[in-house]
């Protein structure tokens, strides 16, 4: 599957990334950066340290520096300063280049329709930009699966609101109402996915650079937090797209409120239908992103 990740990282979006570098099911066509979890330098500097832990070569290309509306949020006191928890990462093996939307009208108007995925972990910024500016290379989008969102669950960007949609809402309005197929996977699910300190002896017996760093990464993640288990959000991205199984979704016609409530995800029966995720098996779930951080990687 030829995709495009779509990112702030970000701790559970650098796991996702090292996952998804060593995964034979995904071919990496490149890395876009938004800013969402800190600031779009971070989030771009910290994109190319990933791709240096596992010798990875694939472009990152900088994207949106703030969201289409209002003034963004940060997550800085989950993610840290540096939005890797301190972990220190190899220093960048190139550097990144100029932009993201450019990058992927050109990229989609040269592959085949249909044929390229995103992989969506962030504030929908530089995808909200692309269907908004850029109708036609949008829909030649394969389809966008996105971390985002809360139907049930409270939200953790205020009371009914998730950070990838509170932070741009204008943005996640606009990519839910665009028509590409759209799977939406929610905290409903990703809260059902959780890593506890234990689960980190098997990626540090393994040794690959990859299970080693993502066994630093979700142990920084415990920084600060009295919680037994945190919830690896990102990472459901890649292990839908890869092992739909495991998942069970559930259509939904949905806009974003762009008003009292930020984010929040409302009922729109005017709204073309998403695929929302309801269900996960987290055991499984937890077994195949494990098997992959600790696979050799060889690209
Ligand atoms: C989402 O917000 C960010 O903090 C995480 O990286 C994830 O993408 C979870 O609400
Ligand atoms: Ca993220």
């Amino acid at each position: 599957m030829k995709v495009i990740i779509d990112t702030d990282p970000g701790l559970d979006d650098a796991v996702a990334i090292l996952f998804a570098l060593g995964a034979p099911g995904f071919d990496v066509q490149a890395i876009t950066s938004v800013a969402g979890n800190i600031g779009i330098t971070r989030t771009t500097d910290n994109a190319l340290r990933l791709l240096a832990v596992c010798g990875a070569n694939v472009p990152v290309v900088r994207g949106a520096e703030g969201p289409l509306a209002g003034e963004g949020l940060s997550e800085e006191a989950i993610h840290g300063a540096d939005g890797l928890g301190g972990v220190a990462l190899p220093a960048p093996l190139a550097k990144a280049v100029p932009d993201a939307v450019s990058f992927m009208v050109a990229h989609l108007m040269n592959e085949p329709s249909g044929s390229v995925t995103i992989l969506a972990l962030a504030p929908l910024t530089n995808l909200a930009l692309l269907a908004r500016d850029h109708p036609a290379a949008f829909a030649r989008l394969g389809g966008i699966i996105a971390m985002g969102g809360t139907v049930h669950e409270p939200g953790n960007a205020g009371p009914y609101a998730e950070f990838n949609l509170a932070a741009d809402a204008l943005a996640a309005d606009i990519v839910l109402g665009a028509g590409v197929p759209l799977t939406l996977i929610p905290l409903d699910v990703t809260r059902q996915f959780r890593a506890t300190p234990a689960h980190l002896a098997d990626l540090r017996a393994a040794g690959t650079p990859a299970a080693t760093t993502a066994a630093a990464l979700i142990e920084a993640y415990f920084t600060g937090s009295t919680r037994e288990s945190r919830p690896l959000h990102d990472p459901c991205v890649m292990l839908l797209a890869l092992a739909p199984q495991i998942f069970g979704t559930d259509p939904m016609r949905l806009r974003v409120d762009t008003g009292d409530h930020p984010g929040r995800l409302v009922p729109d029966n005017a709204r073309p239908a998403i695929n929302v995720a309801m269900r996960i098996d987290a055991e499984a779930a937890r077994e195949t992103l494990w098997a992959g951080l600790c696979r050799p990687v060889s690209r």
